[in-house]
């Protein structure tokens, strides 16, 4: 025997015409609301961080701890999901991509340290001008990435890489040399 229940279906049916028409009403203001909110998380990097350049965009969702060590150029994107441990300092270049959900720390904790969280270690991270960082990537504290670098997709990168070189995979290693962009800086 089927259950009746006429009240559930007409709150369900109100439910969605709610809103439906909620959303419909919404649209023309949807995307000046998505400027402004833009403008707003730009303002609001700009006035945390140490410093942000012209043209950068940081998206939504991103989380960076000690904002106030973390320099970011011009023309920088920052995806969505990405998070930065900043507190031994980050530096990236004009016109560099970090892909969503990449990972930078500056922060580690000492081995040898009978109590590993009261040990930390910091050391800076530093990323060149036109450099991509494939989505997923781990960069690890104090290395260094040279002007016009990819680092492939899910890649860990635990040691420094030269300009204009492409590397993959964890530990990250060289995939290929880009010829063609010299120091790799537009
Ligand atoms: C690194 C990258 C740029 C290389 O691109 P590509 O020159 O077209 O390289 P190919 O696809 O020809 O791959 C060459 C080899 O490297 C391997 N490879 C490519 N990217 C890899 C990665 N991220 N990790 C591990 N191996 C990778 C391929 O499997 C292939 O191996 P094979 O020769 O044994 O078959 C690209 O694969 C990448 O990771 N792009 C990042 C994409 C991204 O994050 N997009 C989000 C927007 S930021």
């Amino acid at each position: 025997m089927p259950i009746l229940d006429p009240f559930g279906r007409f709150f369900e049916a109100s439910l969605v015409f709610g809103f439906r028409t909620i959303s419909i009403l919404s649209r023309p203001f949807r995307r000046p609301a998505r400027g402004l909110r833009s403008v707003f998380r730009r303002a609001y990097w700009k006035y945390k961080l140490k410093g942000l350049g012209d043209r950068s965009r940081i998206y939504p969702r991103v989380v960076i701890h000690s904002p106030e060590n973390v320099g970011v150029g011009d023309h920088v994107e920052i995806a969505e999901f990405v998070h930065i441990w900043g507190n031994g300092g980050v530096d990236i270049g004009d016109f560099s991509i970090i892909g969503a959900h990449s990972i930078i720390t500056t922060l580690t904790h000492d081995k040898d340290s009978p109590v590993y969280n009261q040990s930390l270690v910091m050391k800076s991270v530093r990323i060149g001008r036109n450099v991509w960082i494939g989505t997923g990537s781990i960069l690890l504290p104090g290395i260094t990435i040279g002007d016009g670098a990819i680092i492939g997709a899910g890649s860990i990168v635990s040691r420094d890489v030269k300009p204009a070189t492409v590397v993959v995979g964890f530990p990250a290693s060289v995939l290929f040399k880009l010829e063609k962009k010299g120091e790799g800086t537009p």
